[in-house]
């Protein structure tokens, strides 16, 4: 286990449509050795979600661990540490959309507003690769996306429809606060 660096924006690899991962490598012991990796450096950074490209590894995969009581969050409905292996997901149909200020632990000291649909299925394997199918609503279907996006190249600011609401973290109002 090991605090991985966390590469930041401007980096090829976050820029990158990370590879599936089959069966044999997600119950196999470097996928293991990634994911303690994982938990490690999202904790060391105070954060919420970390996809593998994050540090260097492009895969399909990501780890979301939302506390109830997020220090720079407010009061959170809680999500349990959950490894997602190959997530997919799908809008569901008339989902409305909600914005956040987030944040990126590759894009630090920086908030950008994004809207984001509130209500998404996804299907995604565990590390015994089993397929799981799960509804997410509200916060954590924008946490969902936030991460998933890192596992096809993309960045919060890509989503962004107005870019004067890019801003460093240190001049926002903490109101709907979102970092990974
Ligand atoms: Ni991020």
């Amino acid at each position: 286990m090991a605090v991985r660096e966390i590469i930041r924006m401007g980096h090829p690899t976050l820029r990158k449509v990370a590879r599936q991962l089959h069966k044999e490598e997600i119950v196999g012991r470097e996928i293991r050795t990634l994911v303690d990796d994982m938990v490690d450096t999202l904790h060391a950074a105070g954060g919420i979600g970390l996809a593998a490209p994050q540090i260097n590894e492009s895969v399909q995969l990501a780890i979301i661990q939302i506390p109830k009581l997020g220090s720079r969050y407010g009061e959170l409905e809680e999500l349990p540490l959950t490894v997602f292996v190959n997530p997919e997901i799908s809008v569901v149909a008339n989902a409305c959309s909600a914005g956040n200020w987030e944040g990126c632990l590759s894009v630090p000291g920086l908030r950008g507003w994004v809207e984001r649909p509130q209500h998404i299925n996804l299907r995604y394997q565990d590390l015994e690769g089993v397929q799981h199918q799960r509804e997410f609503t509200g916060f954590h279907a924008t946490v969902c996306q936030h991460e998933f996006d890192h596992l096809t190249g993309h960045l919060f600011v890509d989503r962004m429809t107005d870019m004067t609401k890019l801003v460093f973290e240190d001049l926002l109002v903490p109101e709907n606060v979102y970092h990974d």
